[in-house]
Protein backbone atom coordinates (compact mmCIF):
# COMPACT_ATOMS: atom_id res chain seq x y z
CA UNK A 1 0.00 0.00 0.00
CA UNK A 2 1.50 3.60 -0.67
CA UNK A 3 1.97 6.47 1.58
CA UNK A 4 -1.06 8.65 -1.15
CA UNK A 5 -3.13 5.60 -0.68
CA UNK A 6 -2.99 5.51 3.27
CA UNK A 7 -4.31 8.99 3.55
CA UNK A 8 -7.59 8.24 2.19
CA UNK A 9 -7.87 5.25 4.89
CA UNK A 10 -9.98 6.36 7.80
CA UNK A 11 -7.88 7.40 11.18
CA UNK A 12 -7.34 5.10 14.58
CA UNK A 13 -7.79 6.20 16.88
CA UNK A 14 -10.40 7.97 15.87
CA UNK A 15 -11.78 10.86 17.98
CA UNK A 16 -14.21 10.25 21.00
CA UNK A 17 -14.84 14.46 21.77
CA UNK A 18 -18.36 14.85 22.26
CA UNK A 19 -19.41 11.40 22.72
CA UNK A 20 -18.90 11.27 26.52
CA UNK A 21 -17.30 9.17 28.31
CA UNK A 22 -19.17 5.53 27.58
CA UNK A 23 -19.59 5.51 24.09
CA UNK A 24 -16.89 4.29 21.69
CA UNK A 25 -17.59 5.44 18.24
CA UNK A 26 -20.60 7.24 16.82
CA UNK A 27 -22.46 6.04 14.27
CA UNK A 28 -20.40 6.92 11.05
CA UNK A 29 -17.28 5.80 12.97
CA UNK A 30 -18.77 2.14 13.29
CA UNK A 31 -20.08 2.24 9.91
CA UNK A 32 -15.99 2.70 8.82
CA UNK A 33 -14.04 1.14 11.73
CA UNK A 34 -16.29 -1.83 13.18
CA UNK A 35 -14.60 -4.39 10.74
CA UNK A 36 -13.88 -6.92 11.39
CA UNK A 37 -10.96 -5.94 10.10
CA UNK A 38 -10.43 -3.34 8.56
CA UNK A 39 -7.82 -1.22 7.54
CA UNK A 40 -6.97 2.04 9.09
CA UNK A 41 -4.19 4.85 9.41
CA UNK A 42 -2.20 5.83 12.19
CA UNK A 43 -1.15 9.03 13.67
CA UNK A 44 2.18 8.71 12.01
CA UNK A 45 0.80 8.23 8.78
CA UNK A 46 1.69 4.33 8.81
CA UNK A 47 -1.60 1.72 7.61
CA UNK A 48 -2.45 -1.16 10.05
CA UNK A 49 -5.09 -3.49 10.30
CA UNK A 50 -7.55 -2.74 12.72
CA UNK A 51 -9.55 -6.05 14.79
CA UNK A 52 -12.83 -5.54 16.71
CA UNK A 53 -14.31 -9.22 17.38
CA UNK A 54 -13.59 -10.93 20.51
CA UNK A 55 -12.64 -14.00 18.47
CA UNK A 56 -10.57 -12.11 16.28
CA UNK A 57 -8.59 -9.89 18.98
CA UNK A 58 -8.04 -13.33 21.01
CA UNK A 59 -6.31 -14.90 18.02
CA UNK A 60 -4.21 -12.07 17.06
CA UNK A 61 -3.08 -11.97 21.14
CA UNK A 62 -2.02 -15.46 21.42
CA UNK A 63 -0.77 -16.11 18.21
CA UNK A 64 2.94 -16.60 18.66
CA UNK A 65 3.51 -14.82 14.57
CA UNK A 66 2.27 -11.65 16.41
CA UNK A 67 5.03 -9.21 17.77
CA UNK A 68 5.32 -6.83 20.81
CA UNK A 69 8.06 -5.52 20.27
CA UNK A 70 7.48 -1.75 19.35
CA UNK A 71 11.60 -1.80 17.92
CA UNK A 72 11.29 -3.49 15.04
CA UNK A 73 10.82 -2.17 11.60
CA UNK A 74 7.20 -1.35 11.04
CA UNK A 75 5.58 -1.96 14.62
CA UNK A 76 2.36 -0.14 14.51
CA UNK A 77 2.84 2.87 16.75
CA UNK A 78 0.53 5.83 17.74
CA UNK A 79 3.45 8.27 17.99
CA UNK A 80 7.16 8.17 16.47
CA UNK A 81 9.03 6.30 18.88
CA UNK A 82 12.25 8.28 20.56
CA UNK A 83 15.95 6.87 20.19
CA UNK A 84 16.73 4.94 23.09
CA UNK A 85 20.09 3.62 24.32
CA UNK A 86 20.56 -0.03 24.34
CA UNK A 87 20.11 0.10 28.45
CA UNK A 88 17.27 1.95 28.71
CA UNK A 89 15.32 -0.73 26.69
CA UNK A 90 16.11 -3.17 29.13
CA UNK A 91 12.98 -4.61 31.87
CA UNK A 92 10.00 -2.90 29.56
CA UNK A 93 8.83 -7.05 29.87
CA UNK A 94 5.40 -5.54 28.68
CA UNK A 95 7.08 -4.81 24.86
CA UNK A 96 9.24 -8.33 24.58
CA UNK A 97 8.67 -11.52 22.67
CA UNK A 98 9.33 -15.04 23.93
CA UNK A 99 11.95 -16.56 26.02
CA UNK A 100 13.39 -12.69 26.85
CA UNK A 101 9.57 -11.80 28.04
CA UNK A 102 8.64 -15.26 29.64
CA UNK A 103 12.43 -14.84 31.71
CA UNK A 104 11.20 -11.12 33.21
CA UNK A 105 7.87 -12.18 33.92
CA UNK A 106 8.42 -15.19 35.88
CA UNK A 107 10.10 -13.43 37.86
CA UNK A 108 7.08 -11.41 39.25
CA UNK A 109 4.20 -13.97 38.46
CA UNK A 110 3.79 -15.24 42.31
CA UNK A 111 4.09 -11.77 43.69
CA UNK A 112 0.66 -10.90 42.10
CA UNK A 113 -0.32 -14.12 42.31
CA UNK A 114 -4.44 -14.14 44.12
CA UNK A 115 -3.55 -15.63 47.59
CA UNK A 116 -0.69 -12.93 47.80
CA UNK A 117 -3.18 -10.30 47.11
CA UNK A 118 -5.98 -11.08 49.30
CA UNK A 119 -2.47 -10.75 52.31
CA UNK A 120 -1.91 -7.17 51.08
CA UNK A 121 -6.09 -6.53 51.22
CA UNK A 122 -5.66 -5.13 54.45
CA UNK A 123 -3.36 -2.28 53.07
CA UNK A 124 -5.67 -1.40 50.58
CA UNK A 125 -8.89 -1.46 52.59
CA UNK A 126 -6.29 0.67 55.27
CA UNK A 127 -5.06 2.79 52.25
CA UNK A 128 -9.59 3.18 50.98
CA UNK A 129 -10.25 4.20 54.48
CA UNK A 130 -7.90 6.87 54.68
CA UNK A 131 -8.70 8.32 51.27
CA UNK A 132 -12.29 8.44 51.95
CA UNK A 133 -11.21 10.52 55.02
CA UNK A 134 -9.01 12.88 52.81
CA UNK A 135 -12.09 13.09 50.39
CA UNK A 136 -14.67 14.18 53.68
CA UNK A 137 -12.04 16.59 54.61
CA UNK A 138 -11.84 18.07 51.49
CA UNK A 139 -15.66 18.98 50.53
CA UNK A 140 -18.26 19.09 49.76
CA UNK A 141 -17.69 19.68 46.43
CA UNK A 142 -14.56 18.20 46.06
CA UNK A 143 -12.43 16.52 43.03
CA UNK A 144 -12.93 12.55 43.44
CA UNK A 145 -9.77 11.74 41.01
CA UNK A 146 -7.64 14.09 42.69
CA UNK A 147 -8.30 13.33 46.37
CA UNK A 148 -9.63 9.00 46.26
CA UNK A 149 -9.27 7.56 42.42
CA UNK A 150 -5.47 8.60 41.69
CA UNK A 151 -4.10 8.31 45.82
CA UNK A 152 -5.29 4.53 45.94
CA UNK A 153 -3.79 2.78 43.63
CA UNK A 154 -0.47 5.15 43.96
CA UNK A 155 -0.20 4.63 47.88
CA UNK A 156 -0.89 0.48 47.18
CA UNK A 157 1.82 0.50 44.07
CA UNK A 158 4.40 2.57 46.24
CA UNK A 159 4.09 0.58 49.12
CA UNK A 160 4.56 -3.02 47.07
CA UNK A 161 7.78 -1.42 45.16
CA UNK A 162 9.06 0.32 48.27
CA UNK A 163 8.95 4.02 46.02
CA UNK A 164 8.35 7.22 48.27
CA UNK A 165 4.67 7.89 47.64
CA UNK A 166 5.88 11.83 49.13
CA UNK A 167 7.40 11.55 45.47
CA UNK A 168 4.23 11.32 43.90
CA UNK A 169 3.77 14.19 41.66
CA UNK A 170 6.88 13.23 40.43
CA UNK A 171 5.95 10.09 38.83
CA UNK A 172 2.45 10.75 37.94
CA UNK A 173 3.25 13.69 35.83
CA UNK A 174 5.65 11.80 34.16
CA UNK A 175 3.75 8.60 33.91
CA UNK A 176 0.63 10.31 32.44
CA UNK A 177 3.50 11.86 29.39
CA UNK A 178 4.47 8.50 28.70
CA UNK A 179 0.80 7.47 28.03
CA UNK A 180 -0.10 10.35 25.92
CA UNK A 181 0.46 9.41 22.77
CA UNK A 182 0.30 12.99 21.69
CA UNK A 183 3.49 14.20 23.70
CA UNK A 184 6.60 14.75 21.99
CA UNK A 185 9.13 12.59 20.92
CA UNK A 186 11.68 14.75 23.09
CA UNK A 187 9.34 15.00 25.69
CA UNK A 188 8.55 11.11 26.54
CA UNK A 189 12.46 10.71 26.29
CA UNK A 190 13.31 13.48 29.08
CA UNK A 191 10.91 11.73 31.19
CA UNK A 192 11.22 8.24 30.82
CA UNK A 193 14.50 9.25 31.35
CA UNK A 194 13.87 10.99 34.49
CA UNK A 195 11.93 8.36 35.80
CA UNK A 196 14.59 5.60 34.86
CA UNK A 197 17.19 8.02 36.92
CA UNK A 198 14.78 8.19 39.99
CA UNK A 199 14.44 4.35 40.22
CA UNK A 200 18.15 3.45 39.09
CA UNK A 201 18.85 5.13 42.35
CA UNK A 202 16.13 3.83 44.60
CA UNK A 203 17.61 0.53 43.25
CA UNK A 204 21.15 1.39 44.20
CA UNK A 205 20.09 2.40 47.60
CA UNK A 206 18.68 -0.62 48.09
CA UNK A 207 22.37 -2.86 46.70
CA UNK A 208 23.91 -0.87 49.52
CA UNK A 209 21.13 -2.21 52.20
CA UNK A 210 19.25 -4.69 51.16
CA UNK A 211 16.89 -5.59 53.94
CA UNK A 212 13.68 -4.62 53.48
CA UNK A 213 10.86 -6.37 52.77
CA UNK A 214 9.07 -4.47 49.72
CA UNK A 215 9.75 -5.91 46.12
CA UNK A 216 12.78 -3.81 44.74
CA UNK A 217 14.66 -5.19 48.05
CA UNK A 218 13.40 -8.52 47.64
CA UNK A 219 14.49 -8.54 43.68
CA UNK A 220 17.96 -7.17 44.66
CA UNK A 221 18.44 -9.59 47.31
CA UNK A 222 17.33 -12.90 45.18
CA UNK A 223 17.61 -11.96 41.36
CA UNK A 224 20.17 -8.99 41.45
CA UNK A 225 22.91 -10.32 43.80
CA UNK A 226 22.64 -14.02 42.00
CA UNK A 227 23.39 -12.71 38.93
CA UNK A 228 19.90 -13.18 37.56
CA UNK A 229 19.07 -10.19 37.01
CA UNK A 230 20.72 -6.84 35.87
CA UNK A 231 20.27 -3.27 37.50
CA UNK A 232 19.17 -1.81 34.14
CA UNK A 233 16.68 -4.48 33.66
CA UNK A 234 15.23 -3.95 36.97
CA UNK A 235 14.85 -0.45 36.81
CA UNK A 236 12.65 -1.22 33.52
CA UNK A 237 10.78 -3.66 35.47
CA UNK A 238 10.17 -1.05 38.23
CA UNK A 239 9.34 1.69 35.56
CA UNK A 240 6.49 -0.65 34.08
CA UNK A 241 4.95 -1.60 37.39
CA UNK A 242 5.14 1.74 38.54
CA UNK A 243 3.24 3.16 35.57
CA UNK A 244 1.10 0.10 34.76
CA UNK A 245 0.12 0.17 38.35
CA UNK A 246 -1.36 3.03 38.98
CA UNK A 247 -2.87 5.19 35.98
CA UNK A 248 -5.03 2.19 34.26
CA UNK A 249 -6.74 1.72 38.18
CA UNK A 250 -7.28 5.34 39.23
CA UNK A 251 -8.77 5.55 35.41
CA UNK A 252 -10.93 2.58 36.23
CA UNK A 253 -11.85 4.06 39.46
CA UNK A 254 -13.00 7.47 38.71
CA UNK A 255 -14.68 6.44 35.45
CA UNK A 256 -16.72 4.14 37.11
CA UNK A 257 -17.81 6.10 39.69
CA UNK A 258 -19.44 8.14 37.18
CA UNK A 259 -21.07 5.68 35.34
CA UNK A 260 -22.70 4.41 38.90
CA UNK A 261 -23.93 8.09 39.96
CA UNK A 262 -25.70 8.24 37.10
CA UNK A 263 -28.81 5.94 38.17
CA UNK A 264 -29.13 6.21 41.95
CA UNK A 265 -29.90 2.59 42.59
CA UNK A 266 -26.57 1.76 41.85
CA UNK A 267 -24.54 2.79 44.54
CA UNK A 268 -27.22 1.73 47.25
CA UNK A 269 -27.41 -1.88 45.94
CA UNK A 270 -23.86 -1.86 46.17
CA UNK A 271 -23.58 -1.04 50.12
CA UNK A 272 -26.14 -3.33 50.20
CA UNK A 273 -24.74 -6.33 48.35
CA UNK A 274 -21.07 -5.86 48.87
CA UNK A 275 -20.92 -9.89 48.23
CA UNK A 276 -22.09 -8.91 44.78
CA UNK A 277 -19.28 -6.22 44.24
CA UNK A 278 -17.10 -8.62 42.17
CA UNK A 279 -19.65 -9.41 39.39
CA UNK A 280 -19.58 -5.50 39.47
CA UNK A 281 -16.50 -4.58 38.81
CA UNK A 282 -16.16 -7.77 35.71
CA UNK A 283 -18.83 -5.53 34.22
CA UNK A 284 -17.20 -2.15 34.97
CA UNK A 285 -14.24 -3.82 33.18
CA UNK A 286 -15.84 -4.72 30.16
CA UNK A 287 -17.80 -2.00 29.71
CA UNK A 288 -15.43 1.14 30.36
CA UNK A 289 -12.30 -1.03 28.73
CA UNK A 290 -9.95 1.92 29.78
CA UNK A 291 -7.29 0.62 27.14
CA UNK A 292 -9.41 1.96 24.61
CA UNK A 293 -6.63 2.50 21.58
CA UNK A 294 -6.26 -1.13 21.49
CA UNK A 295 -2.81 -3.53 21.97
CA UNK A 296 -0.53 -3.31 18.77
CA UNK A 297 1.34 -5.96 17.53
CA UNK A 298 3.45 -6.53 14.78
CA UNK A 299 2.64 -9.88 12.28
CA UNK A 300 6.10 -12.12 11.74
CA UNK A 301 4.32 -14.07 9.44
CA UNK A 302 1.32 -14.50 7.35
CA UNK A 303 -1.71 -15.18 9.14
CA UNK A 304 -5.51 -15.02 8.27
CA UNK A 305 -7.28 -12.77 10.92
CA UNK A 306 -11.28 -12.71 10.73
CA UNK A 307 -11.79 -13.65 7.06
CA UNK A 308 -8.63 -11.33 6.23
CA UNK A 309 -5.31 -12.46 4.99
CA UNK A 310 -2.00 -10.39 7.12
CA UNK A 311 1.34 -10.33 5.64
CA UNK A 312 4.31 -10.87 7.72
CA UNK A 313 5.55 -7.16 8.39
CA UNK A 314 2.00 -5.62 8.93
CA UNK A 315 0.83 -3.81 11.64
CA UNK A 316 -2.80 -4.88 14.01
CA UNK A 317 -4.23 -3.07 16.53
CA UNK A 318 -6.70 -5.76 18.52
CA UNK A 319 -9.23 -3.52 20.16
CA UNK A 320 -10.36 -4.78 23.86
CA UNK A 321 -12.96 -1.71 23.88
CA UNK A 322 -14.85 -2.75 20.71
CA UNK A 323 -14.37 -6.88 21.70
CA UNK A 324 -15.59 -6.12 25.04
CA UNK A 325 -18.75 -4.96 22.88
CA UNK A 326 -18.83 -7.75 20.61
CA UNK A 327 -22.90 -8.43 20.13
CA UNK A 328 -21.73 -12.11 19.28
CA UNK A 329 -20.19 -12.37 22.98
CA UNK A 330 -22.25 -10.15 25.02
CA UNK A 331 -26.18 -10.00 24.69
CA UNK A 332 -26.79 -5.93 24.28
CA UNK A 333 -23.51 -4.97 24.43
CA UNK A 334 -23.81 -1.23 24.69
CA UNK A 335 -26.03 -1.63 27.83
CA UNK A 336 -24.59 -1.58 30.94
CA UNK A 337 -25.79 -4.45 33.11
CA UNK A 338 -24.20 -4.55 36.36
CA UNK A 339 -24.88 -7.65 37.23
CA UNK A 340 -24.77 -9.84 33.42
CA UNK A 341 -21.97 -12.41 33.31
CA UNK A 342 -19.20 -10.08 31.83
CA UNK A 343 -15.76 -12.21 32.59
CA UNK A 344 -15.00 -13.27 29.01
CA UNK A 345 -14.17 -9.82 28.48
CA UNK A 346 -11.11 -8.84 27.32
CA UNK A 347 -10.03 -5.57 29.32
CA UNK A 348 -6.76 -7.07 30.50
CA UNK A 349 -5.61 -8.31 27.00
CA UNK A 350 -5.36 -11.98 26.22
CA UNK A 351 -2.08 -14.39 25.79
CA UNK A 352 0.85 -14.40 26.75
CA UNK A 353 1.11 -10.43 28.11
CA UNK A 354 -2.18 -10.51 29.55
CA UNK A 355 -2.19 -8.24 32.47
CA UNK A 356 0.16 -9.68 35.10
CA UNK A 357 -1.48 -7.17 38.07
CA UNK A 358 -5.58 -7.90 37.73
CA UNK A 359 -6.05 -9.73 40.75
CA UNK A 360 -4.68 -6.27 42.45
CA UNK A 361 -6.61 -3.98 40.42
CA UNK A 362 -9.65 -6.09 40.69
CA UNK A 363 -9.22 -6.04 44.46
CA UNK A 364 -8.21 -2.24 44.69
CA UNK A 365 -11.29 -1.63 42.34
CA UNK A 366 -13.99 -3.72 44.62
CA UNK A 367 -12.67 -2.23 47.95
CA UNK A 368 -12.53 1.73 46.38
CA UNK A 369 -15.68 1.13 45.21
CA UNK A 370 -17.54 -0.48 47.80
CA UNK A 371 -16.13 1.78 50.59
CA UNK A 372 -17.03 4.64 48.76
CA UNK A 373 -20.83 3.97 48.52
CA UNK A 374 -20.35 3.07 52.12
CA UNK A 375 -18.95 6.24 53.62
CA UNK A 376 -20.97 8.60 51.43
CA UNK A 377 -24.48 7.04 50.79
CA UNK A 378 -25.78 10.52 49.05
CA UNK A 379 -22.71 10.96 46.76
CA UNK A 380 -23.64 12.49 43.40
CA UNK A 381 -21.71 14.22 40.61
CA UNK A 382 -21.20 17.91 40.41
CA UNK A 383 -20.88 17.86 36.84
CA UNK A 384 -23.00 15.81 34.09
CA UNK A 385 -21.48 13.12 32.23
CA UNK A 386 -21.06 15.21 28.82
CA UNK A 387 -19.30 17.82 30.87
CA UNK A 388 -16.51 15.79 32.82
CA UNK A 389 -12.95 16.50 31.17
CA UNK A 390 -11.85 13.30 29.39
CA UNK A 391 -7.78 11.66 28.78
CA UNK A 392 -8.54 11.62 24.90
CA UNK A 393 -5.44 11.76 23.84
CA UNK A 394 -3.69 8.97 26.36
CA UNK A 395 -3.45 5.54 25.76
CA UNK A 396 -5.37 4.66 28.96
CA UNK A 397 -8.73 6.44 28.89
CA UNK A 398 -9.96 8.14 32.24
CA UNK A 399 -11.02 11.46 33.73
CA UNK A 400 -8.69 14.00 34.49
CA UNK A 401 -11.16 15.26 36.93
CA UNK A 402 -14.56 14.45 38.44
CA UNK A 403 -16.18 16.65 41.01
CA UNK A 404 -18.76 15.58 43.52
CA UNK A 405 -20.62 16.48 46.16
CA UNK A 406 -22.63 14.88 48.41
C1 LIG B 1 -0.37 -5.72 30.94
C2 LIG B 1 -4.72 -3.60 31.47
C3 LIG B 1 -3.76 -2.87 36.19
C4 LIG B 1 0.79 -4.37 35.45
C5 LIG B 1 -1.65 -5.25 30.69
C6 LIG B 1 -2.35 -5.39 29.43
C7 LIG B 1 -3.56 -4.77 29.58
C8 LIG B 1 -3.63 -4.27 30.93
C9 LIG B 1 -4.64 -4.63 28.53
C10 LIG B 1 -1.83 -6.12 28.19
C11 LIG B 1 -0.87 -5.27 27.38
C12 LIG B 1 -0.42 -5.96 26.11
O1 LIG B 1 -0.74 -7.13 25.86
O2 LIG B 1 0.25 -5.29 25.30
C13 LIG B 1 -4.83 -3.23 32.80
C14 LIG B 1 -6.03 -2.65 33.38
C15 LIG B 1 -5.77 -2.45 34.72
C16 LIG B 1 -4.40 -2.90 34.96
C17 LIG B 1 -7.33 -2.34 32.64
C18 LIG B 1 -6.63 -1.87 35.81
C19 LIG B 1 -7.93 -1.91 35.83
C20 LIG B 1 -2.47 -3.23 36.41
C21 LIG B 1 -1.79 -3.19 37.69
C22 LIG B 1 -0.50 -3.59 37.47
C23 LIG B 1 -0.37 -3.92 36.06
C24 LIG B 1 -2.43 -2.77 39.01
C25 LIG B 1 0.67 -3.70 38.42
C26 LIG B 1 0.77 -4.21 39.46
C27 LIG B 1 0.85 -4.85 34.16
C28 LIG B 1 2.06 -5.41 33.58
C29 LIG B 1 1.73 -5.81 32.28
C30 LIG B 1 0.32 -5.46 32.10
C31 LIG B 1 3.42 -5.55 34.26
C32 LIG B 1 2.64 -6.45 31.26
C33 LIG B 1 2.45 -7.97 31.28
C34 LIG B 1 3.29 -8.68 30.22
O3 LIG B 1 3.70 -8.07 29.25
O4 LIG B 1 3.54 -9.88 30.42
N1 LIG B 1 -2.45 -4.57 31.60
N2 LIG B 1 -3.88 -3.34 33.77
N3 LIG B 1 -1.58 -3.68 35.47
N4 LIG B 1 -0.17 -4.90 33.25
FE1 LIG B 1 -2.04 -4.25 33.56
Amino acid sequence: MTATAATDLPLWPASTLDHGPFALLDEEQRHRLAGPVTRVRLPTGAPAWLVTRHADVRQVLRHPGFSADLERPGFPLLRPLPPQSESDRQGGFIRMDGEEHFRLRRMLTAEFMIKNVRRIEPLIQQTVDAALADLAAAGPPADLVETFALPVPSIVICHLLGVPYADHDFFQVRSRTLLDRTTSMELVRAHAQELRDYLRELVVARHRDAGGDDLISRLVRDRVATGQLTVDELVGMALLLLVAGHETTANMIGLSTLLLLREPGRFAALRESPHRAAELVEELLRYLSVVRTGLPRLALVDAEIGGQVIRAGEGVIAVLSLANRDPEVFDDPEEFDPYRQAHQHLAFGFGVHQCIGQPLARAELRIALVGLADRFPTLRAAVVPQQVSTRDTSVVFGLNSLQVTW
